[in-house]
């Protein structure tokens, strides 16, 4: 009896349980707020350059053509090496190598031709690697650049170099090389080097390696609003393996949502609505931004908002220069002046637009594959915050 009473209780907390958890669920799935940001985080790390990055943009296009505004993507290019895929084929089977940071692009073909030892000059003496592709240790004190460079010099047309440690390195040249060059696993490339070293395997090195990021800034207003007031953005791109919930899908989503709370407006018609790209590699969309701005555009502006990691920590702090420092001040009364991290603000700062730049303090997933959840309440509560000091500025 006892115990029959225990299990009905259990079951009846289980599906109250249940009861809350969906509509909690539902009820943050029909906020926008959390629905942009979250569509944003699983499209998995936004890396600037990368497919994953477009796939990003085109959705902020489309959610702001939405709303009814226009859409501009503002493209810029910047030194950043990528490797697309690279791989080495052989009979037919393809196998993952990493091309070297700095390597040039190419697909040689030809004999794998072990190099003894770790691939000084006198090495390569004792091998013909002529129009073939030279495959050596890493190690041995003698540097990738070397061992490329040694081969180029005997004549190889391709080096894969083979890691003397479990799985595959990145690995850094200190200047470009001359042939392509890429990098194998341990495991795979030792046993490739002894193949080679017995009988011929002939062999397709594919190295794509691109030597810059094409950025997109996605720039969204109403029909022919050609000089704001205001400028509200936050950047869509992220770090490496990080799904960039917090930094900074959180931003990037409020940035949106105050672009639809404002959308039948007239405050609307004085601001353009910004996502920045590259910020992680050094705020390089906002820096393009503002350095193809013309003067009077910029003088223009009363100010610039920024909204960068506003996912994550109750306490919303603000950060403000010029003339935005006493606007906010009356507002919130929480304007904490002290430096935080480095974001787009500062590269409308550097041209002497007033900045307000919104964020919430150190983030203990920042940077991490952690960083994969926002709290709704907070993305409000910004929203909510910065759509006060919108209406204030622009009276
Ligand atoms: N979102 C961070 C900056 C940040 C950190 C804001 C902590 C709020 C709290 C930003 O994406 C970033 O990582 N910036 C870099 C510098 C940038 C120029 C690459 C940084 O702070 O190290
Ligand atoms: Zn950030």
């Amino acid at each position: 009896m006892f115990l029959r009473f225990r299990k009905s209780r259990i079951l009846l907390g289980m599906t109250i349980a249940f009861l809350i958890a969906t509509l909690t669920h539902s009820l943050f799935a029909a906020d926008p707020l959390f629905a942009d940001a979250q569509a944003l985080i699983s499209l998995g790390a936004r890396v600037a350059g990368t497919p994953t990055a477009e796939r990003a943009s085109e959705l902020l296009i489309d959610r702001y053509k939405k709303l009814g505004y226009e859409v501009e993507v503002q493209t810029f290019t910047y030194p950043k090496f990528f490797d697309a895929g690279s791989s080495l084929s052989i009979d037919g089977k393809t196998i993952e190598a990493w091309a070297m940071v700095r390597s040039i692009a190419g697909n040689p073909s030809g004999r794998l031709v072990a190099v003894p030892n770790y691939g000084k000059p006198e090495d390569f003496k004792t091998v013909d690697v002529r129009n073939q592709i030279a495959i050596v240790k890493r190690g041995g004190g003698v540097q990738f650049i070397q061992k490329i460079e040694n081969a180029a010099a005997a004549g190889a047309i391709g080096v894969l170099i083979v890691n003397n440690q479990p799985g595959n390195i990145r690995g850094m040249l200190m200047k470009p090389s001359t042939i392509p060059a890429a990098s194998l696993p341990q495991d795979v490339g030792t046993s490739l080097l002894e193949q080679a070293q017995k009988t011929t395997v002939q062999a397709t090195l594919t190295v794509k390696a691109q030597p810059d990021a094409l950025g997109r800034n996605v720039i969204a207003h109403l029909p022919n609003v050609k000089q704001p007031k205001l400028i509200i953005g936050g950047h869509f791109d992220s770090v490496e393996n990080s799904p960039g919930a917090n930094d900074n899908a959180s931003g990037t989503a409020v940035v949106l949502g105050i672009a639809r709370s404002l959308a039948k407006s007239p405050a609307a018609k004085q601001i353009w609505f910004m996502a920045f790209d590259g910020e992680e590699d050094g705020l390089k969309g906002s820096e393009a931004f503002v350095d193809r701005a013309t003067q009077p555009f910029l003088s223009g502006l009363k100010a610039m908002l920024n909204f960068d990691m506003v996912g994550v920590n109750d306490r919303l702090l603000l950060d403000g220069s010029g003339t935005m420092t006493s606007i906010a001040q009356s507002i919130t009364g929480d304007v904490n002046s002290s430096r935080f991290g480095g974001s787009d603000h500062a590269s409308f700062k550097s041209k002497n637009v007033s900045t307000l730049f919104f964020f919430r303090g150190k983030d203990p997933n920042y940077h991490s594959p952690n960083d994969k959840t926002v709290d709704p309440r907070l993305l409000k509560e910004t929203q909510d915050e910065a759509l006060k000091i919108v209406q204030k500025v622009l009276q």
